[in-house]
């Protein structure tokens, strides 16, 4: 998600305002209804909500320096995005094509900072919390936190991440995925998965895919 804004970021043509208006209609956050499932921004703040929510209250338990300073990380992700989709607001109001150039500029640089300091925060849960949890909780605990984030998805925003997520996988994780849904999911839902991975998943993988798991 982040590589993928990224390259659009830095090639788009910003004296062009069409294009510029979808750019940052995509990346725009809404906080208050996040009344658009797919925009960027929104997804990655659901990050902090849904940890903040569900795993750090038990892993503050157990590491409480940890997440104090993994909580401090969300605040100033936050601080980051909000002014990355007022800026993106901001751009759209200026009538100059230079304007609106170096005002990309501007976003571009402003958006760099978030997506490092994002990944870097990424992989410290990554390096860091993960050992953490594996150490004092067991699978089903986990699993169980895992599926309190999945309930309380709305369908939307669910699909809004797989959208990003299933091309982002590899075909054992992929076929692990899809080989579990076909398992337990109901018809639709598996269909719809699968159309969506269809859609989203470089072809030759989706194919290996299908194979390995019979879809
Ligand atoms: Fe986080």
């Amino acid at each position: 998600m982040i590589y993928g804004l990224s390259t659009r970021l830095q090639t788009n043509d910003f004296a062009d305002v069409a294009v510029t208006k979808v750019l940052v209609t995509d990346i725009e956050n809404d906080f208050a209804v996040a009344r658009s499932a797919g925009c960027i921004l929104c997804i990655l703040a659901h990050h902090a909500v849904d940890e903040e929510t569900v795993i750090f209250p038990a892993a503050a338990k157990v590491g409480n320096r940890l997440i104090t300073e993994l909580i401090a990380d969300h605040h100033d992700l936050t601080r980051r995005e909000l002014e990355i989709a007022q800026s993106g607001h901001a751009l759209l109001e200026m009538s100059s094509a230079e304007g609106r150039q170096e005002a990309g500029r501007r976003l571009n640089l402003l958006a760099n900072e978030l997506f490092a300091a994002y990944i870097t925060h990424l992989n410290r849960e990554e390096r860091e919390l993960v050992p953490l949890m594996q150490e004092h909780f067991t699978d089903p605990e986990m699993g169980a936190m895992q599926g309190k984030i999945i309930a309380q998805l709305p369908p939307d925003r669910m699909f809004a991440i797989l959208g990003w997520m299933l091309p982002s996988l590899n075909v054992t994780e992929l076929s692990h995925l899809m080989a579990t849904l076909k398992q337990g999911a109901p018809p639709p839902a598996l269909k719809a998965i699968s159309d969506l991975g269809a859609a989203r998943v470089d072809p030759a993988r989706w194919t290996a895919v299908k194979l390995r798991v019979g879809l």
